[in-house]
């Protein structure tokens, strides 16, 4: 008979759970699930050796363990500190630990821009979520905040390095998902930065695409979906292709607004981790709903402002026009985009200074 393994009592803010030794403390909240969670903005279970270098998952172990119930002298991340028989922990109960989370959110702003309205990020990034929960409104940093030039790597991929944490988690998917990475992090302290050497370009394989999933920020985006559509304004659908690729699951979100497909994603858990990796060719040139079998709405499990964009208890309108109009469809009969240009502003939007109004376009035909 099989010898039935022990399991480790543990407690995270005064709730019970029984884990399996070698567990981190982090995947023991996952294991209770909600509040108790703390957040991870480098940890992903997906990828091998990631954690441990943001700081935001730390917690306090107010008793080491049965055998050695001292406290843990200093506040420790949950992502890579396994949990021993008989442990306590504070997470959100713990004023010391929603202090340090302060300060660690207030370093990880230290240099990044104020760019969340014009940021295709916005509405599902980390950061983010974290800023508004443990953030302050002002910075004491009084020195100039390094800045970088936008980058092209590769045809789909752009590099916005001013918003990077320096998570590496990128850097783990091209070296576990890929078989030639070409980006890294390069320099030291102050001067590390993400980029490709001698600017090489990330097409060469098929799954560098992920690397926009895991970013927790908006440092590296979607090029084909880039200042499309704000986020909240799509619906987000599951659909599967049967790709040919043997190392895609197929399975994906689409977001969409009508029958247009914005962009293509992995699916991701409730923890913002994709639940499997999808290829680039699913996620860059599948762009029409003919691609794809569409499954239904897809619930977002995240507190964010776009778990608000569903489908919800849709009825399919009975479309008559087609039928009294000898079967031409709506759309060929009131596109007028093409022939109005209202549509096509030629103004950059972010150089305006102050709020938009119709005076910035140049008149077309006399229609401002
Ligand atoms: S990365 Fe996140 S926090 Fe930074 S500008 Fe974009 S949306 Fe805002
Ligand atoms: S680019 Fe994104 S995923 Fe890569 S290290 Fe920076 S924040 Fe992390
Ligand atoms: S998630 Fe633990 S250190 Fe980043």
């Amino acid at each position: 008979m099989a010898e039935e393994k022990k399991l480790f009592k543990v407690k995270i803010d005064n709730i019970p759970v029984e884990v399996e030794p070698g567990t981190t403390i982090l995947n023991a909240a996952r294991m209770i699930g909600g509040d108790v969670v703390p957040p991870a903005m480098c940890y992903y279970s997906k990828l091998q050796g990631s954690g441990g270098k943001c700081r935001t998952c730390l917690v306090k172990v107010s008793k080491g363990s049965e055998a050695d119930p001292r406290p843990m002298p200093k506040l420790v991340a949950s992502c890579r500190t396994t949990v021993m028989d008989g442990m306590e922990v504070a997470n959100i109960t713990s004023p010391e630990v929603l202090d340090a989370r302060k300060g660690v959110v207030e370093f990880l702003l230290l240099n990044h821009p104020l760019d969340c309205p014009v940021c295709d990020q916005a509405g599902e990034c980390d950061l983010q979520d974290l800023s508004y929960e443990h953030g302050v409104s002002g910075t004491r940093f009084e020195f100039k905040r390094r800045t970088f030039e936008k980058e092209d790597i590769g045809e789909h991929i752009k590099l916005h390095m001013t918003r990077c944490i320096l998570c590496y988690r990128c850097v783990f998917t091209a070296d576990q998902l890929t078989n030639n990475r070409q980006h890294g992090i390069l320099g030291r302290g102050d001067h590390s930065e993400i980029s490709t050497y001698i600017k090489a370009s990330l097409d060469q394989t098929n799954f560098i695409g992920n690397v926009i999933d895991v970013c927790p920020v908006g440092a590296l985006t979607d090029r084909t979906a880039r200042f499309k559509n704000r986020v909240w304004f799509l619906k987000p659908v599951d659909a599967l292709r049967e790709c040919h690729d043997p190392n895609c699951c197929g399975k994906t979100v689409l977001w969409m607004r009508g029958d247009e497909i914005f962009r293509v994603t992995a699916r991701k858990d409730k923890y913002g981790e994709v639940e499997a990796f999808i290829c680039d060719t699913c996620r860059f040139e599948k762009k029409e709903p003919q691609d794809w079998v569409i499954e239904g709405p897809r619930k977002v499990a995240r507190y964010s402002v776009i778990s608000q964009g569903h489908y919800v208890g849709v009825h399919k309108p009975h479309e008559t026009v087609a039928k009294v109009m000898d079967g031409r469809q709506p759309k060929l009969l009131m596109n007028i985009h093409t022939v109005s240009e209202v549509n096509q502003p030629t103004v950059d939007l972010s150089k305006i200074e102050g709020p938009a109004h119709s005076n910035d376009f140049p008149k077309h035909n006399g229609v401002q």
